[in-house]
């Protein structure tokens, strides 16, 4: 099958979340299964030219740039699209042109493959920057004979970010009038992506089951609850994965001492590692990590009224993460207070990530609403064993563990509240004071299979599925 996969971030392209985690790990596990895959990406600053070699003459090296942007991953072809005024900015998104961008990067997606004449079988789209992708196959460029029977598959990762700007939109994306109406593409008098994308796809897909239930409703439906309900028979929830070349700690370039199932024993260094890179005592108590984007859906308002209770406890912890100005001051505040128990870490920074998921006894997610979560993935991985809320993809992913029987992977709570989130952190505390116990739960999630295989094969089942039906209504 030839799918093209049209993404706004990637890895090891650009990232600041999770998306560009799927984007870059998705594509290839496609690739694998035998199908010809294509990846498009803005090129963005961050970009860099994927031909970038650092050469060494003499004494010196020096950093050739080649002049063709990478064109193949792992099997996965990768169409950069190229306009600098748009994308070679400091930062992926916020700016006040940002339908502009997105409007331009749709369009030449499909006038590119037109162009190369590469027609594939699907199209799959993800989140609100390739939402229009649906739109334009299905009315303006319904009757061009390359494009028919292109079926599209769209992807919300965070129904949240929605891509909503001024009517007038509509005429920078060159759509007919009659596309702005309630079922269309109009949004509470807003010009809307991902509606375009929920309306027009032949299939809508989510990141975990249980967000694809989630999203129905008025609770977690951020207004477009209706919408999604009307299209409940072509909308599915598939769990991610996470790209295990890259997470593995038996092979981390990152991280000090590999180790794995067997090596458990090997784990302490990387804690005492961790302990004195960010400058924690190298003491043997409990550890608890996070790396997130500080955003109010990762729940730091219930973590910081629950802080001054949680840093009575004998424990340490590291947070990593960059975001919302509001959520950084505030999270500084508790860093000083609390400065010989808890270290605070403001940027984006790939090594310490993994110094955090190798080096860390837990791994607290204490999300508001989480589409999937893959932190949460990872550090199972690694042996880090999550305290999360039971909601979306980290209710899909995380078993609380049962002392009596020895199964499960993490510990969870339901309400969303500080009391919640500290009776979950100190079930934990409790197991982590009994070594045995402790590694039966490290055991349980290290085990447990979070590679793109099987998820991968599912998005195969629903690309056929969506072909078939768009077939149906060509004919
Ligand atoms: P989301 O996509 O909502 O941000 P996920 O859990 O799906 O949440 O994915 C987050 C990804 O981004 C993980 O790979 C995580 O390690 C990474 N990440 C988040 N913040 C940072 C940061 N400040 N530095 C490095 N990696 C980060
Ligand atoms: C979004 C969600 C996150 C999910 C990621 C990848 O950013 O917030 O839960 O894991 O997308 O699908």
């Amino acid at each position: 099958m030839r799918i093209l996969f049209c993404s706004s971030e990637a890895v090891p392209f650009a990232k600041t979340g999770g998306l560009a985690d799927v984007s870059g790990a998705l594509p290839k596990a496609l690739a694998r299964l035998g199908n010809e895959v294509m990846l498009t990406l803005p090129k963005y600053k961050q970009v860099g030219f994927a031909t970038e070699r650092r050469i060494q003459l003499g004494q010196k090296e020096f950093l050739a740039v080649g002049e063709k942007p990478l064109r193949d991953i792992e099997g996965v072809q990768v169409l950069f699209i190229r306009q600098d005024e748009l994308y070679l900015r400091d930062s992926l998104y916020g700016y006040p042109d940002d339908a502009e961008r997105f409007i331009l990067f749709d369009k030449a997606i499909l006038a590119f493959i037109k162009e190369l004449n590469w027609k594939p079988d699907v199209i799959h789209c993800n989140d609100w920057q390739t939402g229009l992708i649906p739109v334009y196959l299905k009315t303006t460029l319904n009757s061009d004979p390359f494009y028919k029977g292109i079926a599209t598959v769209y992807t919300i990762h965070n129904l949240a970010y929605q891509g909503n700007f001024p009517p007038e939109t509509l005429h920078i994306a060159g759509l007919p009038e009659e596309l702005f109406s309630f079922d269309k593409l109009e949004f509470w008098g807003q010009f809307s992506f991902m509606k375009g994308g929920i309306v027009f796809s032949d299939i809508i897909t989510t990141v975990s089951p249980r967000y694809a239930e989630e999203i129905q409703t008025k609770e977690l439906g951020a207004g477009m609850e209706g919408a999604l309900s009307y299209r409940r028979e072509r909308l599915r929830g598939i769990i991610n994965g996470i790209d295990y070349e890259v997470w593995n700690p038996k092979t981390d370039a990152f991280l000090p001492v590999h180790y794995d199932v067997d090596s458990l024993e090997k784990k302490v260094e990387n804690k005492k590692f961790l302990q004195k890179e960010v400058g924690l005592a190298p003491k043997d108590v409990p550890l608890i990590g996070l790396v997130s984007r500080l955003a109010s859906q990762k729940g730091f308002d219930i973590l910081l009224q629950a802080m001054d209770e949680l840093f009575k406890l004998d424990i340490q912890m590291v947070i990593l993460g960059v975001g919302e100005r509001e959520i950084e001051e505030k999270l500084k505040e508790k860093a000083k207070i609390y400065e010989d128990k808890f270290k605070l870490f403001v940027r984006f920074d790939e090594r310490l990530s993994h110094l955090i998921y190798g080096g860390c006894d837990i791994f607290l997610m204490p999300s508001l609403y989480e589409p999937c979560g893959l932190s949460q993935m990872i550090s199972m991985r690694y042996g880090t064993i999550p305290v999360v809320r039971e909601v979306g993809g980290l209710a899909d992913s995380v078993e609380e563990f049962n002392p009596a029987t020895g199964e499960g992977t993490g510990f969870l709570f339901k309400e969303y509240s500080p009391v919640a989130l500290l009776e979950a952190v100190k079930r934990a505390l409790t197991i982590f004071g009994n070594k045995n116990a402790w590694k039966i739960v490290q055991i349980n999630a290290m085990k447990k299979d979070f590679s793109w295989d099987a998820s991968a094969r599912k998005y195969v089942e629903v690309y056929k599925e969506a072909i078939q039906i768009c077939n149906k209504e060509v004919k």
